[in-house]
């Protein structure tokens, strides 16, 4: 019998997520039945929308969330022993899982993807969900041509970043938008940003006009509030917005969202195209993205960064750390 460990979250996060919102459950897991297989954790992430998404789920619930465990015991023969997974399962250290069981796309379980030596961890960052939502939110939304102007917030983390220099790849210029002087300078001296500014310290009405005279083609909207509708207010005719995420919002009381700026002037007079989306959409071409986005990592057409904590313990405040933005590039967890 396993001892097995799991992070439940036993009441609603108010403000920045505490520790004492969690628990930390010690239990027995059952003996493997037909078709399910039992895996150790290797590697977990921590993510955005485990902070938004709290509210929608009664406490207490198992933190869920992206990891990469290796098979110990089988009884599925698509997944022999010694196999690793990708699962939804989130903050344990070792799971029982049916993978015939997926009540929603993303807890479908898949084997870890062709990473071309990489390393495993990317599986749940750049080769994972994050990569493919940076990957077909920016493709398939924002639909960047070459010469076009790409702005980027929340650019130095796990989905930014990738955003950013996708949209390198496909020949744009790129402005990105990130929390410290330390991250403008990796987006721009590492990654290829033609300009990266610290959205804390500079006023981004009159960078914006700077970076870009000619005003922007697409924008891949990461935080919400008051930075994305003054970015918005400077976009071109037919511009395009994925808006992917709000995080500048999600530790505030979802019954006082802040306000900003209003952009229905800019939607109409520049005839603007905004979308919001989940990267779920696409879960079927998800292997598309990641054979796409191991062959860039792996020829250095993208650079990757990650932000190791070590230790099943610390993935708490891991979780916080990244809402602190104290990641540049993938926050991920090393159980
Ligand atoms: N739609 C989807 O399917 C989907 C899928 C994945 C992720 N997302 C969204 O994508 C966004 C980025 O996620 P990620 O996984 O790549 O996380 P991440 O960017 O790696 O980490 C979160 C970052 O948010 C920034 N941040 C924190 N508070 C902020 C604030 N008040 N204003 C602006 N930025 C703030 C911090 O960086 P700074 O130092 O720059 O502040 C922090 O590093 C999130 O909004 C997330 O919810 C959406």
């Amino acid at each position: 019998m396993v001892r097995a460990k799991k992070y439940v979250v036993k009441r609603h996060f108010q403000g920045v997520p505490k520790r004492e919102d969690f628990d930390v459950v010690e239990h027995d897991l059952p003996a493997i039945k037909n078709g399910e297989i039992l895996v150790k954790t290797e590697w977990i992430s921590v993510d955005p929308y485990q902070r938004a998404y709290n509210s929608r789920y009664p406490t207490p619930y198992d933190q869920f969330g992206f990891q990469l465990a290796v098979v110990q015991d089988s009884k599925n023969p698509r997944f022999p022993v010694g196999s690793k997974v990708v699962s939804h399962k989130g903050w344990r250290d070792y799971t029982v899982i049916d993978p015939n069981a997926a009540p929603t796309p993303i807890d479908k379980v898949y084997k870890l993807p062709d990473l071309k030596g990489l390393s495993e961890s990317l599986s749940v960052g750049a080769v994972g969900m994050p990569g493919a939502t940076a990957y077909f939110g920016l493709l398939e939304l924002c639909k960047p041509k070459p010469g076009e102007t790409v702005v980027v917030t929340g650019a130095a983390g796990a989905v930014g970043s990738i955003v950013g220099q996708i949209a390198k790849l496909k020949g744009c210029k790129v402005i990105g938008f990130a929390g410290s002087d330390e991250k403008v300078s990796w987006l721009e001296k590492n990654l290829g940003f033609d300009n990266a500014f610290n959205y804390k310290t500079v006023d981004a009405v009159s960078a914006l006009k700077q970076a870009a005279p000619k005003g922007i083609d697409c924008y891949f909207d990461n935080v919400g509030g008051e930075l994305s509708s003054i970015i918005i207010n400077q976009m071109n005719l037919y511009g395009r917005v994925a808006v992917c995420g709000s995080i500048s919002g999600y530790n505030e009381d979802p019954d006082k969202i802040p306000k900003a700026t209003m952009i229905q002037p800019a939607l109409v007079a520049k005839q603007l195209k905004i979308e919001g989306f989940l990267v779920a959409r696409w879960h079927d071409r998800w292997a598309e993205a990641f054979a796409d986005l191991a062959r860039w990592i792996s020829s250095g057409q993208i650079k990757v960064e990650e932000h190791v904590t070590e230790g099943f313990d610390k993935v708490f405040d891991a979780f916080v750390g990244m809402l602190n933005g104290e990641n540049q590039g993938k926050a991920v967890v090393k159980v």
